[in-house]
């Protein structure tokens, strides 16, 4: 009868477990924003890999992807751990373009192929694409390219280490 057990048990742990997956997402609001701040060495890593501000906020954003609500995540879930972009997207086949300080601000910066030539980026007018995603030549990016509803706080971090991803 003992194995009855077992395998009631087991079950059981199953079914949390495929129910915590589903619901995940949803249970992933409030974070400890102490915890969150150790497992990172800045702030603007902070935000470059979870998508998570001040005090673990979810950073607000428009446009972007379904999946990255569902899913959440910051920067890296497009543009890669380095910042150098090429990652295909999910549902889209525009490609997020290499965000290293380098590429940005060289002279040649390309975004897409279908892009046009535009002048390089500068401390201002990176600030300007993650807020309100318009090229130095005042284009607009992509729209799976978030908008960063970010507060000066963020925006200086997260431009803090763009410029150490070299
Ligand atoms: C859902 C995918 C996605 C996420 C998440 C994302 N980006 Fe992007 N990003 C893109 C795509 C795609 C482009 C290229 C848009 C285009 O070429 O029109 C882009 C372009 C950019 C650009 C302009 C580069 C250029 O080539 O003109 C910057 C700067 C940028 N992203 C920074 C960020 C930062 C900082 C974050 C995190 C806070 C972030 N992105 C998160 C998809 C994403």
């Amino acid at each position: 009868m003992k194995k009855i057990w077992l395998l009631i048990s087991a079950l059981i742990f199953i079914i949390i477990g495929v129910f915590g997956f589903i619901f995940l997402p949803y249970f992933n609001f409030n974070v400890d924003s102490q915890q969150l701040e150790k497992s990172f060495s800045s702030f603007g890593e902070q935000i470059y890999f979870s998508g998570r501000g001040e005090d673990g906020r979810i950073i607000p954003y428009n446009y972007g992807p379904n999946w990255l609500r569902m899913h959440g995540g910051g920067c890296s879930a497009c543009h890669g751990d380095n910042g150098e972009g090429g990652l295909p997207l999910m549902m889209s086949n525009t490609e997020a373009s290499s965000i290293t300080w380098e590429s940005l601000t060289e002279e040649e910066h390309m975004e897409g192929e279908d892009q046009e030539e535009h002048p390089p980026y500068d401390k201002s007018t990176i600030k300007r694409a993650i807020k309100d995603g318009l090229d130095p030549a005042g284009e607009p990016l992509d729209n799976i390219m978030p908008r960063w509803q970010m507060n000066k706080e963020e925006l200086d971090a997260i431009v803090i280490f763009l410029k150490d991803l070299d």
